[in-house]
């Protein structure tokens, strides 16, 4: 059954009490609306339509950059959640199969848990609704179900009798059912009620009065997480980190502690790859498998390969691509530069907008001057190089296969392959004037103390 996806997003958010769209805060170094974007992604939906509201153009715009496919319907005045996907209807009018109902704000929602509602959906149930266990059910439409325990109706909070307030199945709000049908239950909608809202929960009683059938899958509550406040951002942050880092574990990844392993929605680790302490991943990076990323890194839009072994405390920035068996040891900063097969960049150095040629030596102290105070420039740096400790080069400049940098020089020309370059001031040694100079200054000094 091909299936679309509409996701709710023109809500305000006031609880965040922020200038930014709800849905466009971050969770996991994506936005929360992203997040339920990939959700549908992995259940392979054919349409995507956002409806947004509030921030409208802000959050149509981000979403673009994560499918340039999906579509968006504005709804200029939130009238409730069966409002909101009835401006849905025109992008979906051409469309046969079912649709998916997601909040925006709830980004936790699993895809083997919609997978489990289309299952409902072909065994029969006309609607199928994700509810949930929980103790504190104080906000959430409940689940009505009748004797032998088929859905019945959602009944608001608001709208709840206190038998009907008793009960502790409630409502998700991701709903599915067959595109056509939802939308003709929504048309039938009216707004007589607590809040004077068009509620999508109503879809489930007009289907039960035509004698079609309501199916229930529950998921654990901690999926069903909507984002109103910071501390819910904060509560879904950890939720994610906690299912991220055991996924990595059951995957063969080895977390040292995984408490302090931090991911990304997007990041790709491969098996057998080591992670020590306190390690962030930010949005974009793919760790290869047998890699080892030691404890205090920070990678961001990084590839590192097999073999390669990064940290402890190392920074791979944006543009990284760290060849196989690479090694990229402490207090080292690699933005957008290639390094390749077995180079080494070992201690304190800074390697920006260059490439870094197979088994390459860069010595400790190194600092690629990619930036005049208005242009970056390149620096090109062969293979089986050797630079010195204590070396910048001064961008743009290219040094040659098998050269050599002494210690200590300011590369400001390009050096030819097998070449040394020895770019400081030369040597000046004065034979015992260093006891001298010594002996002098303690004298002055004991003169000084002498007259006080
Ligand atoms: C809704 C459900 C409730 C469920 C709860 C789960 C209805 C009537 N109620 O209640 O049964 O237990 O979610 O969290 O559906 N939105 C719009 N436009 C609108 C109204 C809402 O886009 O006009 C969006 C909001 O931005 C939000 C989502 O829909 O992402 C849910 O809206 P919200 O007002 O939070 O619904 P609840 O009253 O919490
Ligand atoms: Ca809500």
């Amino acid at each position: 059954m091909s299936i679309a996806v509409v996701i709710l997003a023109a809500g305000q958010g006031t609880r965040m009490k922020s200038d930014l769209p709800k849905v466009l805060h971050g969770l996991a170094g994506a936005p929360l609306l992203a997040h339920v974007m990939a959700t549908a992604q992995e259940i392979e939906s054919e349409r995507l339509v956002v409806v947004t509201g509030h921030g409208a153009e802000a959050v149509e715009a981000e979403a673009a950059t994560r499918d340039e496919e999906a579509r968006f319907v504005r709804q200029e005045e939130q009238l409730g959640t069966g409002h909101a996907v009835l401006q849905a209807a025109p992008e979906l009018a051409d469309f046969s199969g079912d649709v998916a109902i997601l909040y925006g704000d709830t980004p936790l929602i699993r895809p083997e848990t919609l997978e489990a509602m289309q299952k409902a959906r072909e065994e029969g149930a006309s609607v199928v609704v994700l509810g949930f266990e929980t103790a504190c059910p104080t906000g959430y439409g409940r689940l009505i179900r009748d004797e032998d325990g088929s859905l019945l109706k959602i009944v608001e909070e608001k709208d709840a009798t206190p038998a009907e307030r008793e009960v502790s199945l409630c409502n998700s709000g991701v709903i599915l059912a067959d595109s056509a049908l939802l939308f003709e239950l929504l048309s039938e909608v009216r707004n007589d009620n607590a809040k004077g809202e068009y509620y999508l929960t109503d879809v489930i009683g007009l289907a039960r009065g035509r004698g079609l059938t309501a199916g229930i899958i529950t998921c654990p509550e901690s999926e069903t997480l909507g984002v109103n406040s910071r501390t819910d951002l904060a509560a879904a942050e950890a939720a994610f980190q906690a299912r991220a880092r055991s996924e990595a574990m059951e995957n063969g990844v080895t977390l040292s502690d995984p408490a302090t392993t931090w991911f990304a929605l997007d990041t790709v680790i491969g098996r057998d790859v080591q992670i020590g302490p306190s390690v962030f991943f930010g949005p974009g990076v793919t760790v290869e498998s047998g890699a080892t990323i030691l404890a205090f890194c920070h990678l961001e839009g990084c590839h590192v390969s097999r073999g390669a072994r990064v940290g402890p405390y190392a920074r791979l920035r944006p543009g990284a691509e760290l060849a196989e068996d690479t090694h990229i040891g402490n207090f080292v900063e690699i933005k957008n530069a290639i390094v390749d097969e077995g180079a080494k960049v070992n201690h304190l150095s800074y390697i920006g907008d260059a490439h870094v040629g197979t088994a390459t030596n860069i010595g400790a102290g190194t600092i690629t001057c990619n930036y005049d105070g208005v242009f970056k420039h390149h620096t090109e740096i062969g293979a089986r190089v050797f630079v010195g400790s204590n070396s910048a080069l001064i961008a743009p400049v290219t040094i040659g296969n098998d050269a050599m940098i002494a210690a200590g020089s300011i590369i400001t020309e390009s050096v030819p392959e097998g070449a040394l370059a020895v770019a400081r001031s030369r040597q000046a040694t004065k034979p015992g004037l260093g006891r001298r100079l010594m002996d002098k200054l303690r004298a002055a000094k004991k003169k000084k103390q002498e007259a006080v």
